[in-house]
């Protein structure tokens, strides 16, 4: 098989006493997308922080593309170079120009002349369709444009993989769908990903594999198709029923359960012989089912 571009093995993190990360095993290929998903608290961000050390391991090992980050040879600012990191709330230096937002680490970290970073940094900005914006502030823009200029920052550097933690949950919900089209794109475009989210139906569709965090371990990780429709675990399935029911309350399209066309069988003998207890037995897998069907699945699957 390929060689992995990241390999996490048996990580461990603790704040003070507070054991966060319990022993994290996981590899990550390259073109891979690879989500995560789980409860808040359960260790998330501070797996993805601890991927290019922003926050220090306590214990274990991760290695990028072979090497060992945690090595005294290993320049970490070129680790984080390639393998970029696009924040929930942006990061945005809001007092320099979109533009020169994207060129900053270029010349500074890269060392790389202005013009050239000008010129990539046009490229990128028109990758994440915000050519016309490169002269304004951060603060001029919606916060999806935002994102997208941080989207764009991230891929000037021409990482390896890019890490996104939450990248849509700080937007209103009409500017989550550009952010998820520049990510399916770069997904598509065979960029390495690993991405914290809320967002299902961008699980479902563009991950090779789903991780389900909980406390500080890794409970559960498969396929998508897997791990939304059977999960194994009892934990994923209680996350997912009510994230599911979260993001069904907060759309306004939202499908409505109760139709008939939801449960044909309800119609059934069964269903009139059993009434409220079969509808909540079957219930879950078919909320999941419509919910998942109901965004994002014009688009085929990658490649
Ligand atoms: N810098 C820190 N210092 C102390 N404790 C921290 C620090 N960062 C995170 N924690 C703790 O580690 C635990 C896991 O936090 P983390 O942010 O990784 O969770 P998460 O899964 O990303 O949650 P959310 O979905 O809310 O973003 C939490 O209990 C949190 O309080
Ligand atoms: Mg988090």
């Amino acid at each position: 098989m390929e060689t992995p571009i990241i390999e996490v093995i048996g990580l461990e993190k603790a704040f003070g006493d507070h054991m966060v990360l319990k022993g994290i095993s996981m590899t990550v290929y390259p073109k891979e997308v690879v989500v995560v998903i789980g409860p808040s608290g359960s260790g998330k961000s501070t797996l993805l922080r601890c991927l290019n050390r922003l926050n220090e391991p306590t214990n274990g090992k991760i290695l990028f593309q072979g090497y060992d980050i945690m090595s005294p040879d290993i320049d970490i600012n070129v680790v984080r170079s390639q393998m970029n990191m696009v924040f929930q709330n942006f990061n945005l230096f809001m007092h320099l120009s979109v533009k020169k937002n994207v060129t900053l680490a270029l010349t500074s970290v890269k060392k790389i002349t202005q013009e050239e970073a000008d010129r990539i940094a046009d490229e990128t900005l028109l990758k994440v369709g915000l050519t016309e914006k490169a002269d304004a502030y951060p603060g001029q823009l919606s916060g999806g444009q935002q994102q997208r200029v941080a989207i764009a920052r991230a891929l000037a550097m021409d990482p390896k993989v890019i890490l996104f933690d939450e990248p849509t949950s700080a937007l209103d919900p009409e500017l989550i769908g550009e952010v998820l089209d520049v990510m399916k794109k770069l997904a598509e475009s065979g960029m390495t990903m690993v991405v914290v989210t809320h967002e299902m139906g961008f699980a479902r569709e563009m991950a090779d594999r789903v991780i389900f965090m909980d406390e500080g371990v890794i409970a559960e990780s498969g396929p998508p198709e897997e791990i939304f429709t059977n999960p194994k675990n009892e934990r994923t399935r209680i996350f997912l029923k009510r994230i599911l029911k979260e993001i069904e309350d907060m759309d306004p399209l939202k499908p409505k359960y109760e139709t008939p066309e939801l449960a044909p069988e309800a119609e059934g003998v069964k269903a009139a012989e059993e009434g409220y207890k079969w509808s909540q037995e079957h219930k879950e897998p078919d909320e999941q089912k419509r919910w998942l069907g109901f965004k994002f699945l014009k688009r085929d699957k990658k490649k």
